[in-house]
C-alpha cells in the first residue's frame, strides 16, 4: 500500500542503545528490546496552531509527522476548570471529557493514525482498561480489527465498553504484568500495537501539555500534578514543554510532580532512591486499577523526564490506623528540596480522581495557579464537601453566568464532540 506519510527530513526512531532505524509506523520496539522514540522536535509557537481545528489535531504541527488521514473522534479540547483545594486554587484538566473516557484518547488517535497510515489491518493491544477501550474505538475507526487482552479483576464496565467498540477481548489470569507477558507471546503470530510501546502514543499524550499552555494564555503554569503508571503523561509533558522552551514560547518549564498509589509505586520507590532505571514490584490491588503496572516499559525514560522537570514524585502511605486523608511520602529531585505541602493534596487529588470510582472513569491533572480566571467563582467548603461526598472526587466550580450544575452531570465542554 502506497505511504501517506510526509516524514520530515531525516528524522529516525532511536532506541536506548542510540541505534536508529528508519521510519516504520509498524516497528514498536527497536532490535535490542528497548522502547523507542522519534528524535526530538523543534516545538511550535502560536502561530502553528491550527486554530480551526477543536481536537489534539490543532497541534499537529508539533508531531513528527505529517498523515493525510487523520483518524480522530474529537479528542482532546477537554475542559480546564478551577476549584480550591485547601486553601490552594487549583486547575484541573477533565480529561474524562475525552470521547471514550480518558486521556488515552489522545495516544490512540495518533498511534492508530500511523498504524492506518502504514496500512495494518488487525492489531493486538494488552490494557487494564481505559487503554484498550480507547484502542478499541479508534481502531474501530480506522476500519482496523482489534483484539484486545486485559487483566482478570478489570472492572466489567470497561470490557464492556471495549468489546462495544467491536473488539475481541482476552481474559488474561494473573496481573497487568502477566497480560503484558501474554501479549508479547502472541505479539509473535500477530500484529502488536501496544500504546505502551508505540512512540506515536506518546506524540499524542503530549497534546494534553500544549493544550494546557494554549489554555492558559498561552503560557505555562508552575506544576502539573499526573498519576502514573506507566508513566506516559510524565514523558508526554516532559516533551512538549521543553519542545515549547525550545520554540522561545515558555521560560521555564513547569516543575512535573508524579503521584502513584502505595500499592503500586516503582517508579516513586526509583525515583525516591535516584535511580536510573525501575526496580520491578507485584503491585497489590488498588482502586486507582489504571496505575497497577509493576514494571513500566519505559520507567528509565519516566525517571529521567521527571529530573529534567526539576520533578518531584509523590504516593500515598499505608498506615496502621485509617487516617481521613491518608499520608504522603514526596520524594523531591535533590535532597535538598523539600517538598511543599500542597503537592500532598494536589498528589492526593490526581490519585482519587483517577480511581474507577466514578463513572465514567476519571483522569485530571491539576495545575497550581494564584488566581481564578474571570467569569469563575470558588465554591465554598461546605459545597465542595458536599460535591466531594456525592461524587467521590471534585467538581468543578460554577461559572458565575450559568445554572448550578447538578450532582452527577458532565461539567460543561467546548468545542467538537461526538454524542457517546
Ligand atoms: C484514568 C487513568 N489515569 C492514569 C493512568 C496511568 O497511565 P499510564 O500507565 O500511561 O501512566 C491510567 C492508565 O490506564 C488511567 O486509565
Amino acid at each position: 500500500m502506497a505511504r501517506l506519510t510526509r516524514f520530515d527530513d531525516g528524522l529516525l526512531l532511536r532506541g536506548r542503545s542510540e541505534t536508529t532505524y528508519p521510519l516504520d509506523h509498524s516497528r514498536w520496539r527497536g532490535d535490542d528490546g528497548s522502547p523507542l522514540s522519534y528524535d526530538d522536535r523543534p516545538g511550535i509557537t502560536c502561530d502553528d496552531v491550527d486554530a480551526t481545528e477543536r481536537s489534539i489535531w490543532r497541534y499537529r504541527r508539533a508531531l513528527p509527522v505529517t498523515f493525510e488521514r487523520e483518524i480522530s473522534l474529537g479528542e482532546g479540547m477537554t475542559p480546564l476548570v478551577t476549584n480550591e483545594v485547601d486553601g490552594e486554587m487549583l486547575k484541573f484538566k477533565l480529561e474524562y471529557c475525552n470521547p471514550t473516557g480518558s486521556f488515552k484518547d489522545r495516544g490512540l488517535s495518533t498511534m492508530i493514525t500511523a498504524l492506518a497510515d502504514a496500512g495494518q489491518r488487525e492489531a493486538l493491544e494488552d490494557s487494564s482498561g481505559n487503554g484498550g477501550s480507547s484502542f478499541a474505538a479508534y481502531a474501530a475507526a480506522a476500519v482496523i480489527g482489534s483484539r484486545v487482552l486485559v487483566p482478570e479483576g478489570t472492572s466489567p464496565g470497561k470490557i464492556l465498553q471495549t468489546r462495544a467498540h467491536g473488539a475481541e477481548i482476552q481474559i488474561v489470569p494473573g496481573t497487568r504484568d502477566d497480560c503484558s507477558a501474554e501479549a508479547l507471546r502472541q505479539a509473535e503470530e500477530r500484529a502488536y500495537a501496544s500504546h505502551n510501546w508505540h512512540p506515536m502514543f506518546i506524540q499524542g499524550i503530549k497534546t494534553q501539555a500544549y493544550e494546557i499552555w494554549d489554555d492558559l494564555g498561552p503560557t505555562a503554569p508552575d506544576t502539573i500534578v499526573l498519576v502514573a503508571g506507566s508513566g506516559s503523561q510524565v514523558i508526554g509533558h516532559d516533551l512538549a514543554w521543553h519542545e515549547l522552551e525550545r520554540a522561545g514560547a515558555i521560560d521555564p518549564v513547569p516543575r512535573l510532580v508524579m503521584a502513584q498509589p502505595a500499592s503500586a509505586s516503582p517508579l516513586v520507590d526509583a525515583f525516591a532512591k535516584g535511580a536510573d532505571d525501575v526496580g520491578p514490584v507485584v503491585p497489590a490491588a488498588t482502586m486507582a486499577e489504571g496505575t497497577a503496572i509493576g514494571n513500566p516499559v519505559r520507567g528509565r525514560e519516566v525517571l529521567a523526564a521527571l529530573r529534567r522537570c526539576n520533578g518531584l514524585a509523590a504516593r500515598r502511605v499505608r498506615t496502621p490506623s485509617p487516617q481521613p486523608r491518608g499520608r504522603w511520602l514526596a520524594a523531591a529531585s535533590t535532597p535538598s528540596r523539600r517538598a511543599p505541602t500542597h503537592t500532598r493534596d494536589i498528589a492526593h487529588c490526581a490519585t482519587q480522581a483517577s480511581s474507577t470510582a466514578p463513572a465514567p472513569p476519571f483522569s485530571c491533572s491539576p495545575v497550581r495557579v494564584t488566581s481564578p480566571p474571570p467569569g469563575w467563582w470558588r465554591c465554598s467548603a461546605d459545597e465542595r464537601r458536599r460535591s466531594a461526598d456525592a461524587e467521590g472526587a471534585l467538581l468543578p466550580c460554577r461559572p458565575r453566568r450559568r445554572p448550578a450544575l447538578p450532582v452527577g452531570s458532565t461539567p460543561p465542554r467546548r468545542g467538537r464532540h461526538p454524542a457517546h
